[in-house]
């Protein structure tokens, strides 16, 4: 085996082991030449842990990773949670490169593996890389070009490593922060995820070596009791209007592969929908590329979803169902289902005819079709010349210092003292005391980059688990101390760490009281910040929770840990009424509410930031950056409120803590000559957008960035019009004193809804009314935009599937019959 040079050897393969060069196969060939077993190998993505084929495999009837290509010959491998066997750039594609070499040798056709890792936010599986802030900070920017320039960086070091699959983008709305995925939310607002998803996909796909996933279709962000992978019940006219379009405007830009929810909707595993992954997925959104399953899916629908018995049956049941809805590809980790068991068990289905070939040959082509769009049978092995110039690269972490200044989200601004000028920005002059988790006194090892960073970066609950070792891989950047040292003359900065841990993970399903990490004050900690208090003219008190993920991230409470309460508690004890406290807040979702807030002269929400995050915040307390981030989520004033994002039904939401949108300035913004144009629209599909125009002026003392967003606030139709959906927006630069007059232009679909009575099956229209838009969070100025017309204006005009009683995607005299058999009862 050649673990080096791989990157030279561009020969062709796929079938060269027969002698077939690459040139003259087609995938139709391949498939002739394939066993029902080689193609049900094909259809298989399984862990691997290792890259060396000696190695033990994670699947007890599978020794070696070796058997999973000569024997299973797997059609492609992955490693969970931003984690791959080696961090190292140039060792993991040496290893990737030799593997598939192996496996171009091994395999009985030499059809070449694609390699799937979670790069979700910047190359975060890499020692070094780049880490771009989570998708929480994201949509604080609503700066879906610059992400797109992030995400360009991150599929260019994909290819580099020859990892081909990423599972990103994440396309889940933040309506429910108890959740612990929440942090991987863009937005509560449609609009938003759309934008900044159809960006990350874009960038992805340009690379023709990667292929994105989008994740995970759909309705996994609304699980009924805010844990993850609980069920979700959640109304046609919500999946409709804000779950699904997301995925549709993602999907208009061509991904490889869709990766399926976990979660079970209206009482149907999602992996089980016929409805979501053909109807909808397939027919609908005209998706053409490779369905995933998630991690141990389909035995989930055993185990969690108790829709089968766990039983041989039960379990052949459980990969007939997935792929008659609609399934390409499984994700074979967590034990559950063992490669050698799906595919005999695809076997039987098709000797049962329970399936036919046809149906297992139409996965497959999928499967082949995205080697071949990803190059691999023309060159199976990466290119890394330029690796060592790409990861950490100085021109990712300008982007990525950019996307996290621009998530900054200033939430909180007072005067110190009555009558003088707010907290913030420092001048540079004061003694400051920054205290808060930080250090473990034990080590010495910095744990704050665990919060900075937020979980999938260098491990799946954050790096290493939530636990940092000496000398274990880091991404590249900076801490918020580290650049305070940089930032304050000599003796200015005095830093008092308090201890914090990760969760134990792994127990937080029984320990309701879970506060992602753990966090700790001692004695000396205490007197520390009793003795530098009196003398700071500004404390820093660092809040927030630590990294996390998934169901261990869940949360039953928002408020801050009783440990950094007490922090805080102490620093407002020993200091006195002129002495500025600012909260800095670290967190992946809105953790916190007036009972602490209340202490804090002003709020810093950081959020998830990354690599450029040490560097944005500090430049943000200074006041070289001015904090333009806006909430992509309302912050409720306590979990018994949530959910409660702005888009609901009027009557049922709860005032909240901060809104949708919030995010304070340095300087101020004043809106003036709002209108829009054309104000009267006949035929909404014809004039398919309109343009929001509004003067914005900077009338303070400093330049600043400013979103302007447009919400429809107000509209009588057929349904109750949600309180506020976000139509447009726009983020621009303002120098002190300046005016600028800003257009946003307004797609029509914006305004779209379901109408009619409950059940919510008719066509999407925008009704024929008056629509009341605004600008500003306090719907500061609004116009008025008029529609004669009602009709639908985007691509989903019926209710997929409606009338397909037998499910097979075609409605035909078949499906009448069996509707009046079910009516009859006969
Ligand atoms: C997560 C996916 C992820 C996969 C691989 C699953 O548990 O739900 O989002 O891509 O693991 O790490
Ligand atoms: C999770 C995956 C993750 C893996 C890491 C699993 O339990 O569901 O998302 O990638 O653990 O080991």
């Amino acid at each position: 085996m050649k673990a080096t040079g791989a990157a030279t050897a561009a020969t062709t393969v796929g079938l060269t082991a027969q002698g077939v060069a690459a040139d003259e196969h087609t995938v139709g060939a391949m498939l002739n030449d394939m066993s029902i077993a080689e193609k049900a190998g094909q259809m298989i993505q399984p862990v691997v842990n290792s890259l060396d084929p000696e190695a033990d495999s994670t699947f007890q009837d599978v020794s070696e990773i070796g058997d999973l290509i000569s024997e299973v010959a797997a059609g492609s491998l992955l490693s969970g949670g931003s984690l791959p066997p080696t961090t190292d750039p140039q060792e993991l594609v040496e290893k990737v490169n030799a593997l598939q070499e192996y496996m171009i040798d091994n395999s009985p056709h030499g059809i070449p593996f694609f390699y799937g890792v979670d790069a979700v936010h910047g190359a975060c599986y890499l020692d070094g890389a780049t880490v771009f802030p989570n998708r929480l900070n994201m949509g604080a920017t609503r700066d879906p070009e610059t992400i797109e320039r992030a995400e360009r960086h991150t599929a260019a070091v994909l290819e580099a490593t020859s990892c081909h699959e990423t599972f990103a983008p994440t396309i889940e709305l933040q309506h429910d922060p108890r959740w612990g995925r929440f942090f991987e939310g863009i937005s509560e607002d449609p609009k938003v995820l759309s934008d900044i998803s159809a960006a990350r996909t874009r960038a992805l796909e340009s690379n023709d070596r990667v292929t994105s996933t989008v994740k995970h279709f759909a309705g996994y962000e609304v699980p009924h009791n805010g844990n993850d992978r609980a069920a979700a019940n959640v109304s046609m006219r919500d999946l409709r209007e804000t779950l699904l379009p997301p995925f549709e405007v993602a999907i208009a830009e061509g991904p490889g592969m869709v990766m399926v929810n976990s979660g079970s909707v209206n009482g149907i595993p999602a992996h089980a929908s016929r409805w979501l992954l053909t109807d909808v997925l397939r027919e609908e959104y005209d998706f053409d590329g490779v369905v995933i399953s998630d991690w141990n899916d389909l035995f989930r629908m055993i185990d969690r979803h108790q829709y089968f018995p766990d039983t041989e049956d039960g379990r052949r049941s459980a990969v007939e169902a997935a792929i008659e809805a609609g399934l390409d590809m499984v994700m074979l980790g967590g034990g559950g289902l063992t490669p050698p068991e799906f595919i005999a068990h695809v076997q039987t289905l098709v000797s049962n005819g329970n399936l036919s070939e046809k149906r297992i040959d139409q996965s497959v082509r999928r499967i082949l079709q995205l080697k071949r769009s990803l190059g691999l049978f023309e060159n199976p092995y990466a290119d890394s010349s330029n690796l060592a110039s790409l990861v950490g690269n100085d021109e990712s972490m300008e982007v990525a210092t950019d996307l996290a200044r621009e998530s900054m989200v200033l939430l909180k601004n007072d005067p110190v003292t009555e009558g003088g000028p707010s907290a913030l920005p420092l001048s540079g002059t004061e003694n400051v005391l920054v205290t808060g988790p930080g250090i473990d006194p034990e080590t010495g090892i910095e744990n704050r980059i665990l919060m900075q960073y937020g979980g999938w970066t260098l491990g799946w609950q954050g790096i290493e688990g939530g636990s940092l070792t000496d000398g274990g891989p880091r991404p590249t950047g900076t801490t918020m101390v580290a650049e305070l040292e940089n930032a304050l003359g000599r003796g200015q900065l005095t830093h008092v760490p308090t201890n914090f841990d990760r969760s134990q993970w792994w127990s937080i399903p029984e320990d309701s009281t879970n506060e992602n990490g753990e966090y700790g004050f001692t004695d000396e900690q205490r007197s520390a910040v009793e003795s530098a208090a009196p003398d700071a003219d500004v404390a820093v008190v660092v809040l927030g929770e630590g990294p996390h993920n998934e169901g261990f991230g869940d949360r039953d409470t928002l408020r801050l840990p009783e440990t950094q309460r007490e922090i805080l508690q102490t620093v407002v004890e020993n200091t006195s009424d002129d002495t500025t406290i600012v909260g800095v807040e670290y967190a992946g979702s809105p953790r916190g509410n007036d009972e602490t807030f209340q202490h804090l002269d002003a709020l810093l929400f950081a959020g998830e930031p990354g690599s450029g995050g040490g560097k944005a915040v500090v430049e943000t307390l200074l006041g070289e950056n001015n904090p333009s981030g806006r909430l992509g989520f309302t912050w409720p004033k306590q979990v018994g409120h949530v959910p409660n994002y702005h888009n609901a039904w009027p009557s049922s939401r709860h005032e909240p803590l901060y809104p949708y949108g919030h995010g304070l300035s340095y300087t101020d913004f004043e809106y003036s000559d709002l209108s829009v144009s054309p104000s009267n629209v006949g035929n909404p599909r014809a004039g398919r957008t309109v343009t929001v125009t509004v003067d914005v002026t900077n009338t303070g003392d400093v330049a600043g960035d400013h979103v302007v967003e447009v919400f429809n606030t107000e509209f009588y139709g057929s349904v109750i019009t949600r309180d506020r959906r976000v139509v447009g927006y726009e983020r621009v630069h303002l120098d002190s004193g300046e005016r600028k007059t800003v257009e946003v232009e307004v797609d029509m679909e914006a305004l779209e809804v379901v109408p009619g009575d409950v059940p919510a099956l008719g066509p999407k229209a925008v009704e024929a009314g008056e629509y009341e838009l605004t600008v500003g969070t306090n719907s500061d100025l609004t116009s008025t935009l008029t529609v004669r017309t009602t009709c639908g204006v985007g691509r989903v005009r019926h209710l997929p599937g409606r009338f397909d009683a037998d499910g097979d995607g075609e409605v035909t005299v078949s499906d009448v019959l069996e509707i009046y058999r079910l009516s009859k009862g006969e």
